[in-house]
């Protein structure tokens, strides 16, 4: 405790981002200390879970140093570690679960672990003081496209998610084909501005009448296909236009199935999370929808979209207050359902 509020200390280390956070009364970032490793991945076009596991090891005690010094916050004042305990690559979840298994072993602090997708929905905890469940939440992330009932602060009920890619692993793919690097999803976002959204007709896939599921590789093949075609045909591509105009037909049937899974239920709020939840298009889209349908829409600033503990820490202080506890057989879970 500090100053009256209970501290969080959460680690975070599922796919190529260690961080490490001090949160407050599960809504005040204290500190929230990122380490990416896009720049060593991108030379390899995606990430290298080996490498992933190495950087986070070599990695975790100096972010975690920083977060403390950030905080201005001493081990005694700590009250809780949270950890991401899946899904995630699974070298890396293990450096981050046995780095807070150490500490509430060392430091005599209860431990919990967090459900990665958790966290992204909790971000907007933080970046939103007043929001509380219940609300419809959509998840866009490089791993995951769902549409969440968020019933509570620590439980939620999948009501649709892809059947294939993820929207972000979608974004990733078609800008390696355009020659865009990694990650692609923030370099598609900014090319798309330049291009029109309407400049070639890609597939908007909807799945069976009312699914809330998602399919996004059959758009993503017709993406790589006309750019095939068209090279063969000896014409220059227009790189933003496709950018943009396949960004439109993600961002069509997402936007429509997350309103609609929020109508149906009678929400009046839809909270946005996950990586994707950064692109301004998303953005745009979903809040004019949101603006005709009465509904209010919620989503955290970039840096709590994209991977960081602050958000683990959110999830993990509303786990906690509802009597959730892990021990130190917590184990790393790669493929956990929400
Ligand atoms: O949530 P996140 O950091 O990691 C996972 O949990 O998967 O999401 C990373 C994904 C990547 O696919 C990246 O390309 C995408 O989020 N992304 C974006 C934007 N910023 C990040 N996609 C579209 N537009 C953006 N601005
Ligand atoms: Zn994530």
């Amino acid at each position: 405790m500090k100053n009256g509020k209970f501290l969080t200390l959460a680690v975070e280390s599922s796919c190529d981002e260690t961080s490490v956070a001090v949160v407050a009364d599960g809504r005040e970032v204290l500190s929230n200390a990122i380490s990416t490793q896009i720049e060593i991945h991108k030379e390899y076009g995606g990430v290298v879970p080996e490498i992933a596991s190495r950087h986070h090891l070599m990695n975790i005690n100096a972010v975690t140093a920083q977060a403390m010094e950030e905080a201005d916050v001493d081990w005694r004042e700590i009250d809780l570690i949270g950890v991401t305990k899946g899904p995630g690559l699974v070298g890396a979840l293990l450096i981050g679960i046995a780095t807070a298994k150490t500490f509430a072993f060392v430091k005599k602090k209860p431990l919990v672990g967090v459900h990665h997708i958790q966290g992204h929905i909790s971000a907007n905890y933080i970046a939103h003081p007043t929001l509380k469940p219940p609300f419809t939440a959509l998840i866009v992330s490089g791993g995951h496209t769902s549409i969440a009932e968020v019933t509570s602060y620590g439980s939620c009920k999948v009501v649709g998610g892809t059947r294939d890619d993820a929207a972000g692993e979608a974004y990733d793919k078609v800008a390696r084909v355009l020659g865009l690097g990694y990650p692609g999803g923030p370099k598609i976002d900014k090319l798309a501005k330049e291009g029109n959204p309407n400049a070639v007709k890609f597939k908007r896939v909807y799945l069976e009448k009312d699914s809330l599921d998602f399919s996004f590789s059959g758009t993503k093949t017709a993406v790589l296909n006309y750019i095939n075609s068209e090279k063969q045909a000896g014409h220059e591509i227009n790189a933003a236009d496709v950018a943009a105009s396949f960004q439109q037909a993600i961002l069509e049937v997402i936007v429509n199935k997350a309103v609609f899974a929020a109508k149906r239920r009678g929400d009046d709020k839809l909270v946005l999370a996950g990586g994707v939840a950064a692109n301004s298009a998303l953005r745009a889209m979903l809040s004019q929808e949101c603006a005709e349908s009465g509904i209010r829409l919620y989503f955290p600033p970039p840096v709590l979209c994209t991977d960081n503990a602050a958000m683990i820490a959110s999830a993990a202080y509303y786990l906690y207050k509802a009597g959730i506890r892990d021990d130190l057989s917590l184990d790393a879970y790669p493929s956990l359902p929400l």
